[in-house]
């Protein structure tokens, strides 16, 4: 069991379910922490205390779920966001100002490639993408301009887990801080902050919601940077709404069970896919032949409850695949209760041609599975018949 850091070293199960602030337990009063869907708090005078207001991110069920990730990755702070994304921009608007430099992995979720590719730069803040594989052309990359190294962790949807230490090293020497959208691996298998890096950004509305009902963003670092994090939500305004950060911290009371079934059936089923009539290939980090597996073995914690198969028979039969499907379905998302697949050719790399989609490992026939929690029997059912359809 890794120890929060919620002042008591409780682990992440109960920290998830109980938060970090023992909650007053008078009778009567509920179990489950009430909805305050209110935008506004009563204050009039400085000395009423800190000003609530729920686009400042401290309405009651954004407090509470931002302290619960705090303690998860082990960080000082975190703040909500209303989406993954809206944390990503939040932090970098927060941590570059124009004339500086962000290096970024090559490997990113497609929106944030986009974010730092067109949208920073025209802001006056330039972005130099680098192999995060290549530690010398990293380092190479960084100028006395460079504020920010953003990496992915595990990279979607190849699921290749990169060395992130050496990279951490490279920045810090050059007074670079690090930042990291570890989406994938919830906090229960990678706490980026373990290894040094600095800032932690999720989607919240995979993992840590874990019910595909809600959308969300979190950011965990230095009380300093969420500080600056915050000054940016209150200009922005990508506030979280109370309902879905009520609805998220219910999601996150699950977090370790979830993710725990999740590792398992996902291994299992990459296990189960493996060498398998049909399957030209399986990436799963938790596979020996995963080009990863040794990284992600001493890296993570469990390997994620994403996995990824190649067909043979390419697109055609990857669309048969997943129009078979009966159980799972075809949803671009990951980390909820119920089984999702999706094809990177028509979602995530859908910008890119096939010959540059076989060249970052993503040949026609991928298709990416994102493991719920049904049964692994049920599952297994399903994707057989999907495989028979597929041939
Ligand atoms: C790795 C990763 N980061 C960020 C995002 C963006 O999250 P959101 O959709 O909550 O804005 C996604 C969404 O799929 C993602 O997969």
């Amino acid at each position: 069991m890794t120890h929060t850091h919620d002042g008591a070293g409780r682990g992440p199960g109960t920290v998830s379910v109980h938060g970090v602030h023992a909650e007053p337990r008078r009778a009567g009063d509920p179990v489950v922490p009430p909805i305050v869907q209110s935008s506004t708090f009563y204050w009039g005078h400085p000395d009423d205390g800190a000003l609530i207001y729920s686009r400042l991110g401290n309405n009651p069920n954004q407090r509470r779920v931002a302290e619960k990730v705090a303690a998860l990755e082990g960080a000082e702070a975190a703040a909500v966001a209303g989406s993954g994304m809206g944390a990503t921009a939040m932090t970098f608007l927060a941590l570059v100002a124009p004339g500086d430099h962000i290096v970024a992995s090559t490997y990113l979720y497609g929106a944030t490639h986009k974010l730092l590719r067109d949208e920073l730069p025209r802001r006056g803040v330039d972005v130099t993408f680098v192999d995060p594989y290549d530690v010398d052309a990293l380092t190479a990359a960084i100028t006395p301009r460079t504020r920010v190294l953003h990496l992915e962790l595990p990279v979607n949807p190849t699921l290749r887990v990169f060395d992130p230490e050496p990279l951490v090293r490279a920045a810090h020497a050059g007074g670079v801080r690090v930042t990291c959208d570890a989406t994938f691996a919830s906090p229960l298998n990678f706490r980026p902050m373990d290894v040094g890096i600095d800032v932690v950004i999720h989607s919240a509305t995979k993992y840590l919601g874990g019910h595909s009902d809600l959308i969300a963003g979190a950011v965990a670092g230095p009380a300093e940077v969420i500080a600056g994090v915050e000054e940016m939500m209150k200009l922005y305004g990508p506030a979280l709404d109370p309902h879905a950060a009520w609805l998220l911290d219910r999601g996150l009371r699950t977090l370790e069970v979830r993710v725990e079934r999740q590792n398992a059936h996902a291994l299992e089923l990459a296990r189960w896919f493996e060498g398998r009539k049909g399957v030209a290939g399986v990436l799963y980090p938790g596979l020996p032949s995963h080009p990863d597996h040794g990284t992600a073995a001493r890296l993570l914690k469990g390997f994620g409850g994403v996995l990824s198969v190649i067909l043979e028979g390419g697109g055609a039969a990857a669309d048969r695949f997943v129009g078979a499907l009966e159980l799972a379905s075809a949803a671009p998302s990951l980390g909820g209760v119920e089984t999702l697949v999706s094809q990177p050719r028509y979602t995530s790399h859908v910008a890119l041609d096939p010959a540059a989609r076989e060249v970052a490992g993503i040949p026609d026939g991928f298709v990416r599975i994102s493991v719920g929690l049904e049964n692994l029997d049920d599952l297994k059912a399903d994707f057989a018949q999907a495989l028979a359809a597929a041939a």
